[in-house]
């Protein structure tokens, strides 16, 4: 696996009103991934973004596209969001009864398939699909908000790491949910190397965003 740090901005703490812009700015300042939250009130209790904002957004950056489902069911809208340009498609295995299928056809539509753990979730969901993902994301915050405090799972992001490493494949291990410079360090110790950051990317201010990000690569 290559050792570089990614660092995904996670677009659910920009500016709403100006997200194209939001994504140039930040694909400027050094983001390696632009990390897209879809959110739809039932699976979490927030509603963020669809298919179409995704393929609005789609020509303001060349950068990978990373979005995050957190919505149930998953399966009706894979299509949709591979369509709009996403380049991994990440969900949750609580979201479907079939969580192999599902990235099975991710896989078909030719994307990358990523299997997120919410903090509960334990890792043996993985047991009979590592050959089927490309990322796993392991939440360090209860999916929904931007902003909450980070939970320390560093047993779980190594335990993940071990599974990627028998594999031999190059599969990102994501960390998302409180990331800033501090627990940044943790994570990628515990053997995380994509980081989702929010609040620490866009904090300050878009001349602040290039700074920001540098502090969470420096870790
Ligand atoms: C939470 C989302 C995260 C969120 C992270 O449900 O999946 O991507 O935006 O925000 P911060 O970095 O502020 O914890
Ligand atoms: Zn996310």
């Amino acid at each position: 696996m290559s050792n570089k740090i990614r660092i995904a901005p996670s677009i659910l703490s920009a500016d709403f009103a100006t997200l194209g812009e939001e994504v140039r700015r930040v694909d400027e300042a050094g983001a390696d991934y632009i990390h897209v939250d879809v959110m739809d009130g039932h699976f979490v209790p927030n509603i963020t973004i669809g298919p179409d904002v995704v393929k609005a957004l789609r020509p303001h950056s060349k950068k990978v596209f990373d979005v995050h489902l957190m919505i149930a069911p998953v399966d009706p809208y894979v299509e949709a969001f591979a369509n709009a340009g996403a380049d991994i498609i990440s969900f949750h295995p609580e979201a479907g009864a079939h969580y192999h299928r599902t990235l099975q056809s991710i896989r078909g539509l030719g994307k990358r398939a990523g299997l997120v753990l919410n903090p509960a979730t334990p890792t043996d969901v993985l047991d009979n699909v590592m050959d089927l993902v490309d990322l796993v994301l392991i939440m360090t915050v209860n999916p929904g908000f931007g902003g909450q405090s980070f939970i320390p799972l560093l047993d779980k992001i190594a335990d993940v790491r071990a599974r990627i490493d028998a594999t031999g494949r190059d599969i990102d291990l994501e960390i998302d949910g409180g990331v800033n410079p501090e627990t940044a360090k943790l994570c990628v110790q515990a053997g995380a190397n994509v980081l989702v950051a929010g609040t620490a990317t866009f904090k300050g201010g878009p001349e602040k965003y290039a700074d920001n990000i540098k502090a969470l690569r420096g870790a």
